[in-house]
């Protein structure tokens, strides 16, 4: 793709030009926006670029581990991997509000990051992977009256006193642009065709308390559910995709025995932008292998529903 090509190099100018021998540092959040930032930063000014992830232990099973194995391992990025799971969800124990959650992780968030950026030795410029759709949102939230539904808490988000300049290379670009930019540099289809995952992670999707072993049932459930999409061939097809773990607990039977576990919900939809989104069509018979190996595979959830709203009027997350 020729347009993806000149504006790879264009960005690759810009970027050396804005940064010269300065120290760039990146949240890396998994999310396909910060990742491709990483990467045509890197490309750009190589190790003057220092990535941090920072593992809140709400994200989905395994993906830490991809992380760390794709930009440190397969890029050659320095990357600071910290695992604050313990500190996070001991601070989200107790916690319900849908709002408490987000505003806990994002406070949190930036707490971590502030002291692995102050280990590294500090930087002259934070990278973010802020996309254009990002900054229309932000320049009319300053225009005028909204109506906030979500506060949008967003790992890539930090505040303004960090007092570095951004680097910001995606800015002019919309979410296919930055995917096809992403293939341009080689980086790999999961990464670069992977499904929107919000800021706040699992913790959105377990309404009620969040608690390590809550999150590790859904983990199990959201890992079948994707398997089953993707060996389906659904998975591009779907604009996000994912299980919610209910706060309600249901009586089934397993064999001679009665049970009495947590109900598990599955959401897809298709989308262009987020803003609206319709329901994905499975099949009945999708809809049900996935449902009997969720109850059979997973201790701990004992029945499955399908979510069957479209946005409006519910919303893509369940908080
Ligand atoms: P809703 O649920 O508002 O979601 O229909 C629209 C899109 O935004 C994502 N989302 C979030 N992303 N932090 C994020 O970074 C958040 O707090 C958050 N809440 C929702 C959601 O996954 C969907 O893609």
């Amino acid at each position: 793709d020729w347009t993806m090509a000149a504006f790879r190099a264009e960005a690759i100018e810009r970027i050396r030009a804005q940064v010269g021998s300065g120290r760039v540092i990146c949240g890396l959040s998994g999310g396909v926006d910060s990742s491709v930032a990483a990467v045509l930063i890197h490309e750009a000014i190589g190790d003057q670029l220092t990535c941090i992830y920072v593992d809140h232990g709400v994200m989905r099973g395994g993906e830490s581990e991809q992380v760390v194995a794709t930009f440190r391992d397969r890029f050659n990025i320095k990357l600071v991997h910290r695992d604050a799971s313990e500190l996070f969800l001991g601070q989200l124990a107790g916690v319900t509000d849908p709002e408490l959650k987000r505003k806990t992780i994002g406070r949190l968030f930036i707490e971590v990051f502030e002291e692995e950026q102050a280990k590294c030795g500090g930087a002259d410029f934070l990278a973010q992977g802020t996309l254009y759709p990002d900054v229309i949102e932000s320049v009319s939230a300053t225009g005028g009256p909204s109506v906030t539904i979500k506060s949008h808490h967003n790992v890539g988000g930090l505040p303004e006193n960090m007092r570095m300049q951004l680097v910001e290379p995606l800015r002019d670009l919309f979410k296919d642009e930055v995917r096809a930019l992403g293939r341009e540099l080689g980086m790999p289809e999961e990464i670069v065709g992977r499904h929107p995952f919000p800021g706040p992670g699992l913790a959105i999707r377990i309404p009620g308390e969040v608690t390590r072993e809550r999150v590790q049932i859904l983990q199990k459930a959201d890992a079948i559910y994707l398997e089953e999409i993707r060996s389906a061939g659904l998975y591009d097809a779907i604009w996000q995709a994912f299980a919610v773990l209910l706060p309600v607990k249901t009586v089934g039977v397993m064999g001679d025995g009665r049970t009495y576990e947590s109900v598990c919900a599955l959401r897809a939809v298709t989308s262009t932008d987020g803003m609206t989104a319709d329901v994905y069509p499975f099949t009945m018979e999708f809809l049900t292998r996935v449902a009997g190996r969720i109850v059979n595979e997973v201790r701990g959830i004992n029945r499955v529903t399908y979510d069957i709203t479209s946005k409006p009027p519910g919303t893509i997350e369940w908080e």
